[in-house]
């Protein structure tokens, strides 16, 4: 599948250190500022479709607010039970201040 990005959100939109959840294409996003760095998941927990963009961020990880499951940021890699299974990963371009992801190649 052709890598096709498509604008999300401005970077001055997701605070450093917190998440944020916006939809793009019937797809919501959780995107995540880590000390400037953002990153994309998907806005589900793979442990009961929690709501993971209102989770807190802990450096790289995101914590589910439902039961405490959580995921690296980074990859989408569970750090914590009880999920058991990553959740999506997208590619991330800043340009400009503007957030553009990659809907069609996540992880997963
Ligand atoms: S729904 Fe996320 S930990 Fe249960």
């Amino acid at each position: 599948m052709a890598v096709q990005f498509t604008h999300v959100a401005r970077v001055a939109d997701v605070p450093v250190g917190e998440a944020r959840v916006f939809e793009v294409a019937g797809v919501r996003l959780a995107l995540c500022n880590v000390e400037g760095a953002i990153y994309a998941i998907a806005d589900a927990c793979t442990h009961d479709d929690g709501p993971l963009g209102e989770g807190h961020l802990d450096g790289h990880a995101i914590e589910c607010p439902r039961h405490g499951a959580r995921f690296d940021v980074r990859s989408g890699a569970v750090t914590r039970m009880p999920a058991a299974f990553p959740v999506r990963s997208y590619p991330v371009r800043v340009e400009n201040g503007e957030i553009a992801v990659d809907l069609g190649v996540g992880a997963v």
